[in-house]
């Protein structure tokens, strides 16, 4: 079956809105903001159409070597020229908030300078088709493609940068202004400082912990510096950001070990919320020497978020282990759980952990920003994919996700991840994490049978048990 519309994505089995849920459902809020995520290198292509620049991905993507077999997202799904059809896909689905992100090497393709306006003019034209289809548009303005011009200037651990970085987000801001309420300065930031800066698989490529760190304290000077330009622009604006978070598990009931998970979580979970919100790094986890702290610092940080978004794939168990001398920890995702193709575990009762946690030491509203599963599934003849596992992966998140509502959790919404199957980073395509089929050859979409049950969970605003 071939998605061309409206009627090809309709649930299937639909009782339709307004049905009545027994009450044994995980029943959500009136109002939950049910969508799906995306990001603008995994899904776009078109790497270098209207005068769009470099970026440190398409560089990485192109050095022999650095993706799982040699893939690259020139073309992707190809959203830059189909993404009339994405949007009429979520809304056939009945999604009511988008999260994407922007290109910055779109808007300047040199990272600074002179402005691309064919660049803008796609988000704006993006953006009003979201908000045609009654879709709100929730915006990331960076999702880890920075421009390859400021890579060149040594990137994210010169403090320069942060200063570049809030000139592009007002530029953004103020261009998408009227049209975007809701924003997250980056995505994942412990992801793009750690994969980037410290070990290298990702985009740079650098292999250096000393750049890591600085990268990581020019990050948050950034999201602070960001914030105050949007907020003064756009001062009804909901600003937060969307950071990756596992739950630490310690692996033992050591003292140790206990104290060690502490540690993991400050480092992986709330290193870029803490200074935003506090003005300083969790004592959990300082080295300030090392990330290049200077005085005033400390107010630059802040950052009066609105929101927390919690992309949460896995759990980590956590022991000490002196002879990691930055961290004084080991942590792995466990196995006791079933395992997605990723190889990553499954366990629902995580997403309940981390954000009953968050909920409770932060009192801000929560959004899901990402939380999915790849699994291979492909068409069968008759044109359906019957992904059951990834359809239970949702049911079980779901459930664990309305528990911790009931308890008290301040959530509003949740993002799947992902809309398409797009680029996984250096995994390449070899990842499907879609509630919708792409074949990459042609670009043609099928929605699985995952995608049509997320629309009928956004119907009704429950989990069928
Ligand atoms: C997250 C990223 C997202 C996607 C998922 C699987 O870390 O934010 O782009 O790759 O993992």
């Amino acid at each position: 079956m071939e998605v061309t519309g409206a009627e090809a994505a309709k649930p299937k089995n639909s009782t339709g809105l307004g049905a009545k849920p027994n009450a044994s459902e995980a029943q959500f809020p009136a109002n939950f903001l049910w969508g799906t995520a995306t990001a603008a290198y995994q899904i776009e292509g078109a790497w270098k159409e209207d005068g769009k620049g470099e970026s440190i991905w398409d560089r990485f993507a192109h050095t022999p070597g650095k993706i799982k077999g040699g893939d690259t997202g020139d073309v992707a799904c190809d959203s830059y020229h189909r993404y009339r059809e994405d949007i009429a896909i979520m809304r056939a689905m009945g999604m009511k908030s988008a999260r994407f992100s922007i290109a910055w090497p779109r808007i300047l393709p040199n990272g600074t300078g002179a402005v691309n306006d064919k660049g803008l003019d796609f988000y704006k034209r993006y953006v009003d088709a979201l908000l045609a289809a009654g879709i709100r548009p929730s915006c990331t303005l960076y999702h880890w493609d920075l421009p390859q011009a400021l890579q060149d200037k040594g990137g994210w651990p010169n403090r320069d940068m942060a200063g570049w970085f809030a000139d592009y987000a007002a530029i953004v801001t103020k261009a998408l202004g009227d049209r975007v309420t809701a924003y997250a300065i980056f995505n994942e930031p412990y992801v793009f400082c750690y994969c980037g800066y410290g070990i290298g698989v990702h985009a740079p490529g650098i292999a250096d912990m000393g750049q890591c760190l600085k990268a990581a304290h020019v990050a948050n000077l950034a999201q602070g510096d960001a914030f105050r330009a949007m907020r003064a622009i756009a001062p009804n604006a909901q600003i937060g950001g969307a950071y990756n978070m596992s739950p630490a598990v310690p692996a033992t009931d050591s003292a140790e070990d206990r104290a060690a998970a502490e540690r993991m979580h400050a480092v992986n979970n709330i290193f870029f919320i803490e200074p935003a919100l506090t003005g300083a790094y969790p004592k959990a986890f300082a080295p300030l020497e090392q990330m290049g702290f200077q005085p005033g610092d400390e107010t630059r940080l802040r950052a009066a978020l609105d929101w927390i978004g919690i992309n949460y794939y896995f759990r980590m168990k956590v022991r000490a282990d002196a002879s990691e001398k930055m961290m004084g920890y080991r942590a792995e995702i466990p196995h006791e759980g079933p395992l997605t193709h990723f190889g990553w575990e499954v366990w629902p009762q995580g997403l309940y952990d981390i954000v009953t946690r968050i909920g409770r030491d932060y009192h801000l509203p929560i959004e899901i920003t990402e939380n999915g599963c790849a699994y291979a599934d492909p068409p069968g003849r008759d044109g359906t994919i019957k992904d059951g596992r990834r359809t239970a992966y949702f049911r079980a998140h779901l459930t664990e996700l309305a528990r911790a509502i009931k308890d008290g959790a301040p959530v509003r919404g949740y993002h799947a991840w992902s809309l398409l199957d797009n680029f996984e980073w250096g995994e390449g395509y070899s990842q499907r994490f879609g509630l919708v089929w792409v074949d990459f050859r042609h670009g043609r979409r099928i929605i699985k049978d995952s995608g049509h049950w997320y629309g009928q969970v956004a119907a009704m605003g429950a989990v069928q048990p």
